[in-house]
């Protein structure tokens, strides 16, 4: 018997429920970690004993590089975009973001992405320096497309995985995150900032989390705060100046939330 449209469309529905609720149900084996600066990720290699991939999984002559081990029951893949080939510093921001998230997707099939840096904080929204943040939404602040409908395709606000059981458990504050390609922030970015209710800004997250969201892998955000944004510091004083020891703010809460997944399916975090 030959099936009615309608009849074929439903079958394809549940084919993806049921897709999608298998994969909630297996244990989580291989997450990749996306870190945007070799200070914020060298900690982690050494916590976790990654070691450096010498088989490229990526193109030849990008500078990606890709730590891999073993950790309790985790293929741990942990990826650095590398540095600028022409001025020698970290490759930050939307565009390199995007462009490893979905090249290691590919190439690596994670369970679970987990993009983890440093970030500013608003006081207003509770934040201080050296917390470490879940995201519970995203959004872009310096895509401004005042056209209707384009001016939401450019913020881009989405929420994301924030699991509940993991948020319970550990001593992780939650709140939404902003991601723009600049460190500072300009009135136009502090209208949009304001308007999305924003607790964190980053220069990655966003991008991360749209790229997971293309190729269907649940993605988390863990963000530690190097700086105050409405605070009376200057921005990238106040970021280098924290850095080191907001790093490991950071490094702590990776290991806790990495323990935390160990042994667990998605629907259980
Ligand atoms: N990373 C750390 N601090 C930041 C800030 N204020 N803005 C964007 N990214 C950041």
């Amino acid at each position: 018997m030959a099936l009615h449209e309608d009849q074929i469309q439903v079958t394809e529905v549940e084919k993806a429920m049921e897709t999608a609720s298998t994969s909630e149900k297996k244990t989580i084996s291989t997450i990749l970690i996306i870190i945007a600066m070799q200070t914020e990720a060298l900690p982690v290699v050494n916590r976790f004993h990654l070691s450096e991939d010498p088989d490229d999984v990526f193109p030849k002559g990008v500078p990606w590089v890709r730590y891999h081990g073993i950790y309790k029951d985790l293929h741990i893949n942990l990826i650095w975009p590398g540095k600028d080939s022409l001025l020698g510093v970290d490759n930050v921001g939307t565009v390199s973001a995007s462009l490893v998230t979905y090249a290691s997707v590919l190439a690596l099939k994670p369970d679970l992405i987990i993009n983890a840096g440093t970030a500013g904080g608003f006081k207003a929204k509770g934040a201080c320096i050296g917390d470490a943040f879940l995201a519970s939404d995203v959004a872009f602040h310096d895509r401004r497309i005042p056209i209707p409908v384009f001016d939401l395709y450019g913020i881009g606000a989405r929420k994301v995985f924030c699991p509940s059981n993991m948020l319970k458990e550990l001593n992780l504050k939650v709140g939404k995150l902003s991601t723009g390609d600049s460190l500072d922030m300009s009135p136009h970015d502090e209208a949009s900032i304001l308007a999305n209710d924003t607790s964190i800004k980053d220069m990655e997250g966003a991008a991360v989390a749209y790229v997971a969201d293309l190729l269907s892998v649940p993605a988390i955000f863990i963000k530690a705060v190097t700086d105050v944004v409405d605070g009376d510091k200057p921005t990238a004083e106040e970021f280098l100046q924290n850095l080191v020891t907001v790093t490991a703010a950071l490094d702590h809460a990776i290991v806790q939330v990495v323990d935390f997944i160990n042994g667990k399916c998605l629907s259980e975090l």
